[in-house]
């Protein structure tokens, strides 16, 4: 998929957000190495490298794109093209990182395992994940895309898999962790700007989508998709739309 990082960066604050949220309670003083998977553009990265400064930071992604912006803007940390599915680090990292990343990846009953055996004695795996797929913001996307219109284009646009239960990732990880803490949080981000919904997914969930169809398909579609999502997120008498996200965090201690 191809990754805009201009529309990306739109809404940075509300997506800021949940990863100042999660890198507040990474319980690691002064790690040596730390890692940030799924890096796009690199503002998470620099904060990584502000609070740990003697650390050695590398920011991981698969979008070259993104990896653009994040050697323009980020100061202090390494840069780096892997596929979070086969990455393997040459050293252990003590802080293993991923912020809005893990989701676009299937069969997490493998994958959070494997991650988490990748990181060095004593570290942490800190993790955060948008938990949406019953969202109407997400549903509707599902919907529109077997209108008889586009849906031949759209047919090899796999589902995105949903993100397991908290409890799963309880128990997939719970056995090899000295410890582990999980919570959700529904952040009511407050958005501006007309079908600001709509403006959020075009700069993720809605990309697949938009990048199969050409014009005026493409054009048809958002519209399609801004008409459906309109009663759901209803501008409020100033204007603002009011956009619940639903996000599971995870912070996994490896055995010292
Ligand atoms: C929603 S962005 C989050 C970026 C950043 N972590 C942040 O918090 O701003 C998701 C990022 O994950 C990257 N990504 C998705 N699947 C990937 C994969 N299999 N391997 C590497 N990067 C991947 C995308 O390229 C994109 O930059």
């Amino acid at each position: 998929m191809n990754w805009d990082p201009t529309q990306y960066l739109r809404f940075g604050s509300e997506r800021l957000r949940p990863a100042l949220d999660l890198l507040a309670w990474v319980p690691a003083e002064a790690p040596a190495h730390v890692i940030d998977l799924g890096c796009g553009t690199g503002n998470v990265t620099a904060l990584l490298a502000e609070r740990w400064p003697t650390a050695d930071v590398l920011g991981l992604d698969g979008s070259e794109e993104m990896l653009a912006r994040a050697r323009e803007g980020a100061s202090g940390c390494r840069f780096g093209r892997a596929d979070i599915a086969t990455f393997v680090p040459d050293r252990k990292p003590d802080v293993l990182f991923s912020n809005a990343a893990l989701q676009w990846l299937p069969d997490h009953r493998r994958l959070l395992p494997r991650l988490f055996s990748l990181v060095a004695p004593g570290g942490v795996l800190a993790v955060q994940m948008p938990a949406m797929d019953q969202a109407p913001f997400r549903t509707l996307q599902r919907e529109i895309a077997v209108d008889e219109r586009w849906v031949g284009a759209l047919l090899h646009i796999g589902r995105v898999v949903p993100i397991l239960e908290p409890a799963e990732y309880w128990d997939l990880l719970r056995p090899h962790a000295a410890k582990l803490d999980l919570w959700e949080t529904i952040y009511l981000h407050a958005l501006t700007g007309p079908d600001a919904v709509l403006q959020w997914a075009m700069g993720t969930s809605l990309r697949p989508y938009l990048d199969a169809l050409a014009e005026p398909e493409r054009s048809a579609f958002r519209e399609a998709y801004a008409a459906a999502l309109r009663p759901h997120y209803p501008p409020r008498p100033d204007g603002t739309t009011l956009f619940p996200f639903r996000r599971l965090f995870l912070l996994a201690t490896a055995p010292g």
